[in-house]
């Protein structure tokens, strides 16, 4: 399987990155996280040139990571920057760096192209530093293709069978509105049942929900699978006006061909001093993606065995699975785009 690459992943939560090296693997490759001495984050190659030692067991010399084996040193661009064993650094001795920034609490990483590293390219997710929401979050680890995660994601119509607390009750009166819109590469899919009655989940977050209620939902989907969820519970009695709300990042980067990273958060405009709610709020959350979708994820990927190219299957193509196709076709686009271009030769060549 190939890999987007001049795009922004997330790679580990701010929180995550300290200055004790660690690391994960990323679009199959082994990448070390740590942060400098300012504080900025540092993303390498795990494995060292010399005999592919497992840099993040290494020590950190100021700025610089130390090889745990035979103690080459190398700075945050990678370069190496001391050899213990005599004064020559053969030409070409370097770990691979990438491009990373801190941004909306998320650590982002680059695996592409460096010069193109633009950090504009980065969707939004505003209410991770918005002081009128209180965010919780998590990484849950899923046995099966990035993109099974975001065509879960993108097909909302599976809470009503996968999510015991998020069915909605049998109800004549509700009404479920489904729509999906695109921007350029940006796809928005819309999934809200109108005129509900309080359910599991509301009951959890809302307990005192008025008889009638909108469940409003919509995932905004940027390639290659991050993700910006919205659900809006909103009175439909007149003269109340509430509204609460839930955002939440779902940023999913590939481990290997299949299994991935699933970043997820939930931030909340209401009971923002209320900790243990927030506690509550998260576990509920995190349980729903780790033991429905995650599990369920894993075993469609089963089933699928190594395969990742879902269409490549000839799967039976439902109305409401308009948008994962939509997505996946941006995918597809942006791979061949990268791949063809990597067939031109360089600028420099062309001037020869
Ligand atoms: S394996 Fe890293 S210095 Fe030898
Ligand atoms: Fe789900």
């Amino acid at each position: 399987m190939s890999y987007i690459k001049n795009r922004w992943y997330c790679a580990a939560w701010g929180h995550e990155v300290v200055r004790d090296p660690f690391t994960r693997t990323l679009l199959n490759e082994k990448v070390v996280l740590y942060r400098t001495e300012q504080g900025h984050p540092v993303a390498l190659s795990n494995v060292c040139p010399h005999r592919f030692a497992p840099m993040h067991q290494g020590r950190l010399r100021g700025d610089d990571i130390e090889c745990p084996y035979h103690g080459l040193r190398f700075s945050p661009d990678g370069a190496c920057a001391l050899n213990p064993h005599g004064s020559m650094i053969p030409p070409g001795l370097r770990l691979k760096s990438y491009p990373v920034i801190d941004r909306y609490a998320m650590v982002w990483i680059w695996m592409g192209e460096a010069d193109e590293a633009d950090p504009a390219l980065i969707p939004e997710f505003p209410a991770h530093d918005d002081g009128g929401y209180k965010t919780v979050g998590g990484m849950i680890p899923v046995k099966g293709s990035y993109q099974l995660v975001a065509d879960n994601l993108l097909d909302l119509s599976h809470t009503q069978f996968l999510h015991p607390i998020l069915v909605v009750p049998d109800d004549p009166e509700t009404r479920v509105e489904h729509d999906i819109l695109q921007d350029g590469d940006t796809i928005t899919t819309i999934y809200n049942q109108r005129n509900t009655r309080p359910f599991g989940f509301t009951g959890l977050i809302w307990p005192d929900a008025p008889e009638r209620l909108d469940g409003l939902s919509g995932v905004r989907w940027d390639a290659p699978a991050n993700m910006l969820l919205k659900l809006h519970f909103v009175s439909r009695d007149p003269g109340d006006d509430r509204e609460l709300r839930i955002w939440g990042a779902e940023l999913v980067t590939p481990e290997t061909e299949t299994s991935c990273h699933y970043f997820w958060s939930a931030s909340r405009n209401f009971r923002l001093d209320d900790d243990v709610f927030g506690q509550q709020l998260g576990d509920a959350i995190a349980n729903v993606f780790r033991f429905e979708d995650g599990a369920m994820i894993a075993e469609v990927q089963a089933n699928m065995g190594d395969e990742t190219d879902l269409i490549a299957m000839r799967p039976v193509i439902l109305p409401t699975d308009q948008a994962a196709i939509r997505a996946r076709r941006i995918v597809g686009k942006l791979l061949r785009a990268e791949q063809n271009r990597k067939g031109e030769p360089k600028q420099v060549m062309a001037q020869l």
